[in-house]
């Protein structure tokens, strides 16, 4: 099985950003953890990073057909980007929804996701670990699958 993850603006940022919110530990120690567990799990990732909605939207209609599942943390997209809700409709493939800090106990402009509509679920809260559930979920969780 293979799945693309996809993380959205600022998380590149991460060990610098707002470490009492989102931790000490840097987007390459992140991308190292979904690595390691994606091996433990035995399946494929590929992981992709942007700052602009644009390119992920690229990204996500690229996955037609090449991947079992997507996990995607869009950043701040989260709360308002419509075209990336569209885009994972669009393209139909069961998608999981991730965020490092719990967005329902922070700012309320924070606590609305216009994208987690559009995949299965939403783990929120539970730092880089979010990113093995969603692993194996994709894997192991989906009915008629895996
Ligand atoms: C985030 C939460 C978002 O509100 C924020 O804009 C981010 C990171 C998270 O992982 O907790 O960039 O998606």
């Amino acid at each position: 099985m293979k799945f693309l993850i996809i993380n959205g603006p600022n998380l590149n940022t991460l060990g610098i950003r707002e470490p009492d919110v989102y931790g000490k530990k840097t987007y390459e120690s992140l991308c190292e953890f979904i690595k390691d567990e994606a091996r433990n799990l035995d399946v494929e990732v590929v992981i992709f990073q942007s700052n602009s909605e644009g390119a992920i939207i690229d990204e996500i209609q690229k996955t037609f057909s090449k991947f079992d599942g997507i996990i995607i943390n869009p950043g701040a997209y989260t709360h308002y980007s419509y075209a990336i809700h569209d885009a994972l409709k669009a393209i139909g493939v069961d998608s999981v929804e991730v965020h490092l800090s719990n967005i329902h106990r922070r700012e309320e402009f924070r606590q609305k996701s216009v994208t987690a509509p559009a995949c299965i679920g939403q783990i929120s809260g539970m730092g880089f670990y979010g990113y093995k559930l969603s692993m194996e979920y994709l894997k192991y969780g989906r009915p008629l699958k895996g």
